[in-house]
């Protein structure tokens, strides 16, 4: 009996003794039939829709997760990933990205990769052709360009504008930036809405992403994920995503886990990891996902004006095809909208609510 289920049961704690643990092994060989399902944070819609559909014609789970997140990365209207993503401080969009394959137990990793909308086939390349794990910046985009990924300008005219916007609020003196999109607005250039998103994202630098994990009916585990990071960093940074174990990890006798939001703080408690770690344990995927926001909120001890600036949240899936996510908070700070996450598990996709730990 897994630790954390025995300490649950002591508790009078019912759900992880129903669930029972995950240990190592506990499921090898497992030909018991899985319900296929690929879970997503809440920009994933369709990416987990194409990752079902893909597993459901007998797609390897990697490729089914990538297709997925694929979608998203080409979509210009998704500011947190690929194409479109916002820039960092000099107006360059630097993407990031992880993969790792549960069945073979490889992982691949591009950071600060510029030019290349799908960083995550990038991630899946460095896993294939090299046995190395993470590429970065100059040497990532060499890399991408030998193995034949097109180079293209990834910012767009809306992601131009926030950054603008940006560069604007925080240098008063900062060129026509300053006054241009007033002016553009009165001249009907831009669309109000569009505007108003923009100083939006000036104001509250965001950190999206997409994180993407499924499980096939053999127990086969896959995740990935693929950003542009935090919205006017310095260039070079880089943040959870492309680290494994800290925005992606997949253990295949456990399952796997991912996170969107602030990634420093997901690093500084190795979030994913953490959240398999709690799963292998015996504790059900929302609670280890629980466990890990805990983490980061202990890492303010508690204090909720200091946590009022972090948004983060953890996805997880084990190998039975359980899940469940927890957000630090019940709505994200901009627009209230809930905390929810992506599931298809056979029909429709759906948005599913998250646990969180603080209500606003
Ligand atoms: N979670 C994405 C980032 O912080 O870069």
């Amino acid at each position: 009996m897994g630790e954390y289920t025995r300490r649950k049961i002591m508790q009078g704690g019912m759900l992880a003794a129903v669930t029972g643990p995950l240990a190592a092994g506990a499921q090898q060989g497992g030909a018991s039939a899985v319900r296929p399902v690929a879970i997503s944070s809440a920009n994933g819609l369709r990416a987990v829709e194409k990752a079902m559909e893909m597993i459901r014609g007998g797609a390897d789970t990697l490729d089914a997760v990538i297709a997925g997140v694929n979608i998203i990365e080409d979509d210009p209207n998704d500011s947190s990933v690929g194409y479109g993503g916002l820039p960092n401080e000099d107006g360059v969009v630097e993407l990031d990205s992880s993969v790792m394959h549960g069945p073979t137990r490889r992982a691949g990793a591009v950071a600060s990769l510029r030019n290349i909308k799908n960083p995550s086939k990038v991630a899946k390349a460095v896993m294939e052709h090299t046995d190395h794990l993470l590429l970065v910046g100059e040497g990532a985009l060499r890399f991408a360009r030998m193995q034949g990924f097109k180079e293209e300008d990834l910012l767009t005219d809306k992601s131009r504008l926030a950054w603008l916007t940006w560069k604007a609020r925080k240098f008063e003196n900062w060129g026509p930036g300053l006054a241009a999109p007033d002016a553009d607005q009165k001249a009907g250039i831009y669309d109000p809405e569009v505007l108003a998103w923009a100083r939006e994202v000036a104001a509250h630098p965001p950190t999206g992403t997409i994180n993407c994990l499924a499980v096939n009916e053999r127990g086969d585990l896959s995740g990935v994920t693929t950003t542009s990071g935090l919205a006017w960093k310095i260039p070079g940074r880089v943040g959870d995503s492309p680290l494994i174990g800290c925005g992606l990890f997949v253990d295949s006798d456990v399952g796997g886990a991912g996170s969107t939001g602030r990634g420093e703080e997901c690093i500084k408690i190795n979030g994913a990891h953490t959240v398999v770690e709690m799963m292998r344990r015996g504790a059900p995927p929302r609670e280890a996902c629980l466990e890990a926001v805990r983490r980061v909120a202990a890492n303010y001890r508690n204090n909720r004006k200091k946590l009022e600036q972090i948004s983060i949240n953890f996805y997880a899936l084990n190998k039975r095809g359980e899940h469940g996510a927890a957000s630090l908070w019940n709505t994200s700070g901009s627009g209230g909208r809930k905390a929810q996450y992506a599931v298809n598990d056979g029909g429709q996709s759906r948005l599913v609510e998250c646990a969180y730990l603080l209500e606003r």
